[in-house]
């Protein structure tokens, strides 16, 4: 039952440059902001791509002093944001430029909080209430995503784990979005299959597990139910024949995605953080492989809801499980591993795994909840 006395708050980005070579503006644009020496934060494959050149080059030639940090860990981690930090502060930047995927754009956005926030980084962590320590003073934020999953360019989190435990923190406040997005498909294009695969099953888990997740969000659904019809067709062919069309629709929705996820995410992603923390397995490869599982598990009493996003999917219906059915399918057509064992997990594992899960902060918005026997038994059945 839906409270209609309850008042909520809707949030909604900021602003996207959305487009092939909308890279090309960047160079104009933070002229006319005024800000002329940016550091770039990437990672250490992405500064190698050629496109990644060009935008060092287009800068240049505009007289912008550029200054790049990319020293950071797949799963990245607390000594990753000091390290950008003091990179920004000796080489005195002015504003801050994510270019690469969702870990280079977390970090991007922790090392924008830490830069006039001088507590502990974790002291900001949203699940302890730090978020009311987080002011408006923060540097010019700027994000190029060049995969299309995480959705982090319009984000307002970032997920960095401690170095020790790999426990992966939550810093969040909406003073932390982007100014500006320039989201340009045309930086995914060489994007490697699996990467391309990963990635995008972990922005249809982000519509899915938004689109069922608890509380009464209709702008969020809206947007969860377009973003998942957008990745049904464009998904395989962005895998194995990519072109500007499957990018560009890859881009959008999974940016489309991390909007709808204000509402909150799922079991998956519950079982999917573990297997990152203990297994450092990538994040999008993780909720591909649980999404079937945690799908089945939320499938009784919510026929309505399945049957609508079955539909959107151009399934018809989500007779005999065909919903289920087309997730395992997707995984298989684009070369994801349909199992666990798939990707290096043993049933020693299961026990830990399931404890992580359940102190995973995900699931509590799930439509239904998850005990330690459930995560358990999820497990287990994807092994
Ligand atoms: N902030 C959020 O809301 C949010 C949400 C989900 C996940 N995350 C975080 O995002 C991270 C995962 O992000 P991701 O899935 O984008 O992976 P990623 O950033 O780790 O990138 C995956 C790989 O692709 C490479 N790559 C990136 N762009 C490329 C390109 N254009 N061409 C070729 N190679 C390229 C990278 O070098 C990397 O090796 C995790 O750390 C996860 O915790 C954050
Ligand atoms: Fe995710």
């Amino acid at each position: 039952m839906i409270d209609f006395r309850t008042v909520r708050q809707y949030n909604f980005p900021t602003t996207i440059r959305f487009g092939a070579n909308a890279i090309e503006e960047l160079p104009q644009h933070l002229l006319n902001v005024g800000f002329r020496r940016p550091l770039l934060v990437s990672d250490g494959t992405v500064v190698q791509l050629d496109f990644f050149r060009n935008i060092q080059t287009s800068l240049a030639a505009k007289k912008i002093s550029v200054e790049v940090f990319s020293d950071i860990h797949k799963n990245p981690v607390k000594s990753d944001v000091l390290k950008g930090k003091a990179s920004f502060s000796e080489t005195e930047r002015d504003c801050i430029i994510a270019i690469g995927g969702g870990a280079a754009m977390d970090v991007a956005r922790a090392i924008a909080l830490s830069i006039h926030h001088n507590r502990d980084l974790f002291d900001y962590d949203d699940l302890i209430g730090g978020d009311k320590y987080i002011t408006g003073r923060v540097p010019y934020f700027i994000t190029v995503p060049t995969t299309s999953g995480t959705g982090s360019e319009v984000g307002r989190s970032a997920i960095i784990a401690e170095d020790d435990t790999h426990k992966k923190r939550i810093l969040f406040s909406p003073k932390l979005l982007a100014k500006i997005v320039f989201a340009d498909p045309m930086l995914t294009m060489d994007l490697p299959p699996f990467i391309t695969a990963a990635t995008g099953m972990d922005a249809l888990t982000h519509n899915m597990e938004a689109f069922i997740a608890k509380d009464f969000h209709p702008l969020c659904e809206g947007i969860a139910l377009e973003g998942m019809a957008i990745i049904s067709q464009s998904i395989v062919a962005a895998v194995n024949k990519p072109d500007l069309e499957s990018r560009s629709k890859m881009m959008i929705a999974s940016l489309m995605g991390a909007v709808a996820f204000q509402k909150g995410l799922g079991v998956v992603h519950s079982l999917a953080h573990p297997l990152s923390a203990l297994l450092d397995t990538h994040h999008g490869l993780a909720n591909a492989v649980n999404l079937p599982y945690g799908m089945r598990f939320n499938r009784s009493g919510l026929e309505a809801s399945f049957k609508k996003m079955a539909v959107a999917m151009n399934l018809k219906d989500d007779q005999d499980e065909g919903l289920i059915k087309f997730l395992f399918s997707l995984n298989e057509q684009t070369g994801l591993p349909v199992k666990l064992r798939g990707i290096g997990v043993k049933p020693e594992h299961i026990e830990t795994l399931a404890e992580l899960a359940e102190n995973d902060f995900c699931h509590l918005n799930n439509p239904k909840p998850v005990s330690r026997e459930d995560f358990k038994r999820l497990y287990l059945e994807a092994l």
